[in-house]
């Protein structure tokens, strides 16, 4: 088939490039031409395991090309998917100026029938909204798709080569089997239903998994009080099919360009009906409150004085095997710990360049190895589960540090790993 993904963010990117993978014609088309350029030249502009050899390997066949001239794009698909941003505005609803400027750029490039998909998350009602759009500018014939996306960063390949699920919201029949043709490859677990249906599908989905989080991180801060081990729980939780093992790991909460945004959005989609998402609420309020216990930690050991100390940080990005540090909990707690004070110096495998941009320079020592920032430090943080903290010489950071004190924000080190050596180690939900 012949299609265009308009957005080549880290959704449209992906996405295009396993359209390509499947046999399909794609063309990916973006406004920033800084990102065209690194593209063309065989490299990816994000760090994601695998995207870089299947874009090379499918712009050599042929089958994958990216520009700017979204116009002559559309005019040469039959498919036409939609996979631009959907950012947060202040008030925490989604801004959707992105998908209405790509909808009446769409309606200008019209030339016959084409299916209008759109990936990117958006509130119930916007591929109506789209469709209207589109109408109001041109009598050609297209129908629309909710087509949402469940890939997460740092396995973005694999996830939409092997999705669990493909949803399919449609109001046409033959545009949803033309698209669960095109899908068939990945799964038999199609997924049909209304458009608004599967608009709601993607936020309920990502609402419940932060609300897996939440919940097990406020488990946690109980099983600190009551002398119980949240691993243990959460194991012994997840056996039990209807929870399931996974989104129970207890930390300093979720961040990310997903969970934070589309729980605020729904919130406000649910409060433009009225509704009151209460639960919600209070997960996006634990989550917030979340990073700050290690925080709490720190200031408990040193007496309410971060004054001086040196704390290292271990772990930038939101999660391991991704640069992206969008609403990463490393923001606030560095931030919170240079207003206090304290000399900050931080680590990342790969997220340090993001970071900067992020968050500036202010009050940082950028280290370039997880010994080098741990060197005389009174205390380590570790925020990201990257293998190679996990596979850390703890004997080694022991000399290093000034102090052999270590809070481990993911739960990463187990009783064992740490017998002989002399850490006073914290971790969330576990007894110290
Ligand atoms: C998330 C969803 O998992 C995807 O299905 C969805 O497509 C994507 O959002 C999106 O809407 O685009 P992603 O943000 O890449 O994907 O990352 P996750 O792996 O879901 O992790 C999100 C955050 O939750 C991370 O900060 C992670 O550290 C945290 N987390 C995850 C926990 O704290 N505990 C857990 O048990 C699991």
């Amino acid at each position: 088939m012949n299609i265009t993904v308009i957005g080549a963010g880290y959704v449209g990117l992906v996405s295009g490039v396993c359209y390509a993978e499947l046999g399909n014609q794609v063309i990916c088309v973006d406004k920033d031409q800084a990102k065209l350029d690194i593209l063309r030249n065989g490299a990816i502009p994000i760090y994601e395991p695998n995207l870089q050899e299947l874009s090379l390997k499918n712009m050599a066949a042929g089958k994958l090309s990216y520009t700017s001239d979204l116009h002559r794009a559309v005019q040469l698909s039959d498919i036409v998917i939609i996979a631009v941003g959907t950012p947060s505005l202040a008030n925490g609803e989604a801004d959707l100026s992105y998908i209405d400027q790509a909808a009446d750029e769409i309606a200008e490039a019209m030339n016959g029938y084409k299916i209008i998909a759109v990936k990117s998350t958006v509130p119930v009602g916007t591929n109506e909204r789209v469709r209207d759009r589109i109408r109001r500018l041109t009598s050609e014939r297209f129908d629309s798709i909710s087509l949402p996306e469940f890939l997460r960063e740092g396995s973005a390949v694999q996830d939409t080569l092997h999705p669990d699920r493909i949803v399919i919201g449609a109001d046409s029949q033959s545009a949803a089997d033309t698209m669960a043709k095109l899908h068939a490859p990945l799964t038999d677990q199609i997924v049909m239903t209304d458009i608004r249906s599967s608009e709601m599908l993607k936020y309920a989905s990502n609402a419940f998994l932060a609300t897996k989080i939440s919940f097990i991180n406020e488990i946690a801060n109980i099983c600190e009080k009551v002398g119980a081990d949240v691993t243990q729980v959460a194991q012994g939780m997840g056996y039990d099919n209807r929870i399931g093992h996974s989104f129970l790991k207890a930390g300093i909460g979720y961040g990310g360009s997903c969970f934070p945004k589309d729980t605020r959005a729904l919130i406000q989609i649910a409060g433009h009906v009225d509704y009151e998402f209460k639960l919600l609420r209070a997960v996006v309020e634990v989550n917030q409150d979340q990073r700050f216990k290690m925080i709490r930690k720190l200031e408990t050991i040193f007496d309410g004085n971060l004054q001086g100390k040196t704390i290292a940080i271990w772990g930038l990005s939101f999660k391991p095997n991704t640069d992206d540090v969008r609403e990463s909990p490393a923001l606030e707690i560095v931030q919170h710990l240079v207003n206090s004070g304290a000399v900050v110096k931080v680590y990342d495998p790969i997220a340090i360049p993001n970071f900067r941009r992020m968050y500036g320079e202010d009050g940082v020592v950028w280290c370039e190895g997880a010994l080098e920032a741990a060197a005389d430090a009174d205390a380590l943080c570790l925020l990201t589960e990257w293998d190679e903290f996990i596979h850390v010489d703890l004997n080694q950071l022991q000399t290093v540090l000034r102090k052999p004190i270590l809070i481990d924000g993911r739960n990463v080190f187990k009783e064992e790993d740490l017998a002989g050596t002399a850490f006073i180690y914290y971790s969330i939900g576990r007894p110290s």
